[in-house]
């Protein structure tokens, strides 16, 4: 057998800190390495993974479209584009969809038409206010965009326009508002930051302000949703309506697509002003609406949400048994365990060894994002496990 991990170090840029394990195959919740050794997957392929490994209704749906057609030109009509388009157009507060292929390419996508609206209505405004710890994606204006100076500094000078300000704070998104203003883009839970859920009262805040001052409502719904957070989208949870939604992650099981999507108001793409050759692919598509339909016909996110707090409850009496546990926070399924100590690297080395896989989201938190179908033994076996993990870090 080939040594990939080794060949890998030959032949690929090491921009990633993997873990040392070569996964060859998943179903469900589980996934087997090379050596046919089974793991309990809670990293879900980096909150993709919304229906489990090799779902059969997007298997199906992704091999019956490669038997018809995979790729066309965005110059012609194509049906598993439009239908997916009017699901999420029913299924959401927004009017219109742009379809491309990851998470950077929506947002970017997203913020080139709050430039425009901001050309169109707000005097040539095209500034953008993001937040401390939010990640929008790996391009340059997303790096720019993103409140992390570790993904900014190797890459400076940045694209202009970005103004980052604390996130939870509606105060610093006020000083920073200008003429120069067209929007502001938030995730709502903040993924990459470390699970970070705002104030109940924030998001609305921050919707009062943009309509008092007429600019535009971006949420990154990258990470929260397609019903990871327990609703279909995390704004629903807030009481709240973006004017623009980015998503990818969990829209399509893997198969890489992303989207914004955008209230009739702030729909002025002219024609030729924004494309892409491969968003929006038939395949890509196909499997998007294999699994949108899935998660609203049979609640998966009602499914997240009552395993979601089930799971938080588990690693509550976790924290009565470690103190140096300090906080647990999550909202569905996406949550996270935060430490005292830098300890969360050897915990996934640790739960590793023991047959689960978990992400280190920050030296001392994990985050954990499974399949949004698992159920309590699976939450179980996943505490379990960690409770071992944890006694072996103490002792
Ligand atoms: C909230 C959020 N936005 C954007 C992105 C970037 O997505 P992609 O890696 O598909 O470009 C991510 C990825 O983790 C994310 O969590």
């Amino acid at each position: 057998m080939s040594d990939w991990q080794e060949l890998e170090r030959k032949y690929f840029m090491s921009t990633v800190e993997r873990v040392p394990l070569t996964l060859v195959r998943g179903q469900g919740a589980r996934v087997w390495d090379e050596d046919g050794r089974e793991y309990l997957d809670f990293v879900g392929g980096w909150a993709v993974n919304s229906l489990g490994h090799c779902p059969p209704a997007v298997t199906e749906a992704v091999t019956e479209q490669a038997h018809i057609l995979i790729q066309a030109s965005n110059q012609f009509y194509t049906i598993p584009q439009i239908r997916l388009a009017e699901l999420l157009v029913q299924n959401s507060c927004l009017d219109k969809v742009f379809f491309c292929n990851s998470g950077a390419e929506a947002n970017e996508g997203a913020m080139k038409l709050a430039r425009r609206y901001g050309q169109l209505h707000l005097g040539g405004a095209y500034e953008i206010i993001t937040t401390i710890g939010s990640f929008h994606g790996r391009t340059l204006a997303m790096v720019a965009a993103s409140g992390q100076p570790k993904f900014q500094q190797p890459y400076v000078p940045l694209p202009d326009g970005f103004i980052n300000v604390e996130y939870n704070n509606v105060e610093a998104i006020k000083v920073a508002t200008t003429n120069l203003t067209c929007a502001v883009m938030l995730e709502p839970v903040q993924g990459e930051g470390g699970v970070n859920l705002p104030d109940d009262d924030y998001l609305a805040e921050v919707r009062a302000w943009c309509d008092q001052r007429g600019i535009l409502l971006i949420l990154d719904e990258i990470q929260t949703g397609a019903g990871r957070t327990g609703t279909l989208f995390a704004y629903e949870q807030y009481g709240i309506e973006p004017d623009i939604m980015t998503l990818a992650k969990g829209l399509a099981s893997g198969i890489p697509l992303g989207a914004f999507l955008a209230k009739d108001k702030a729909s002025v793409f002219a024609l030729g002003e924004h494309g892409s050759t491969f968003g929006g692919n038939p395949l890509a598509c196909a499997a998007g609406y294999a699994t949108l339909r899935f998660i609203i016909d049979n609640d998966i996110a009602g499914n997240a949400r009552k395993v979601g707090q089930y799971l938080i409850e588990r690693l509550e009496s976790l924290r009565q048994k470690f103190q140096f546990i300090t906080d647990v926070r999550g909202c569905g399924l996406l949550v996270a365990l935060e430490f005292s100590e830098d300890i969360a690297g050897s915990l996934v080395m640790a739960c590793l060894e023991r047959g689960l896989l978990v992400n280190r989201v920050k030296p001392n938190a994990l985050r954990f994002m499974p399949p949004l179908i698992i159920g309590r033994d699976e939450v179980d076996e996943a505490s379990d496990i960690l409770d071992k993990a944890l006694s072996g870090v103490v002792s």
